[in-house]
């Protein structure tokens, strides 16, 4: 698959400039930047993008652009394997979009659609890979690759691996209509399924037991009365 790669020194958010370029028409653009001003998570939050990680948007236009929960499971997918064949370390997804280490979140990705007269996405990486030390408000929360090996890691050919494994996921699966083979994928790297959460939605927190995801990639989950609910959006809380 035919890419290319732009690489910043400084953006406000990847994310941003993906949506520039797609509005010029390109894709299978590859967005990069050494920082972001003002890098964003889910929920419209405040993402903290210093030096040191890997801040980057794949623009496609997919053949259709709905589901695009899936593109954001491949992303995950993505990130773990290149993850374990660069460093040999192990880590999990939480439900929806996080890859992590022992509880500590490592990776987000934010999926945003871009719908115009033709459909594109943005599929955004926020990795933490060689930041020595986070701020005080995210300290307890979050790890670093650096971090966990006690060592620098070779950020580009991560990078690489990243893309080339979320390629394989985009052209053989998800583009191929695929998206069962995705979600097999995603449940084998998966902790958060079989395990007792708390869920904080916009509306209230509820507490369950997280039973599986549905053909929409949202959450089940079963409450104490067995009444099993589906959760589209939220923040997770699991015991590791
Ligand atoms: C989350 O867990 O809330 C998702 C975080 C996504 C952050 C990445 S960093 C690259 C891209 N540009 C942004 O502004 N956000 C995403």
């Amino acid at each position: 698959m035919d890419y290319q790669i732009y690489h910043f020194k400084s953006l406000a958010s990847t994310q941003d400039k993906a949506k520039e370029f797609a509005r010029e028409g390109l894709f299978n653009v590859i967005i990069i930047s050494d920082l972001q001003t003002k890098g964003r998570g889910r929920f419209k939050r405040k993402w903290h993008s210093s030096k040191g990680g890997l801040w980057m948007s794949i623009l496609l236009k997919p053949k259709n652009a709905g589901n695009l929960q899936y593109l954001t499971f491949a992303a995950a997918i993505a990130v773990v394997e290149a993850i374990k064949k660069n460093t040999k370390i192990k880590t999990n997804i939480k439900w929806p979009n996080d890859v992590h280490y022992k509880g500590k979140k490592l990776c987000g990705i934010l999926t945003e659609g871009i719908f115009g007269k033709e459909d594109y996405a943005a599929v955004g990486f926020g990795l933490n890979v060689n930041q020595n030390h986070f701020p005080d408000d995210i300290k307890d929360i979050a790890a670093s690759l650096r971090i966990i090996k006690n060592k620098k890691i070779d950020i580009d050919k991560l990078t690489k691996n990243i893309i080339k494994e979320f390629f394989k996921l985009y052209n053989n699966y998800y583009n191929k209509n695929k998206l069962k083979t995705i979600i097999q994928m995603w449940k084998r790297y998966c902790d958060t399924l079989n395990k007792n959460v708390i869920v904080t939605t916009k509306t209230k927190i509820i507490s369950g037991k997280a039973i599986g995801v549905d053909e929409n990639c949202n959450l089940l989950l079963k409450l104490k009365d067995n009444k099993i609910i589906k959760i589209i959006e939220g923040d997770l809380r699991v015991r590791y």
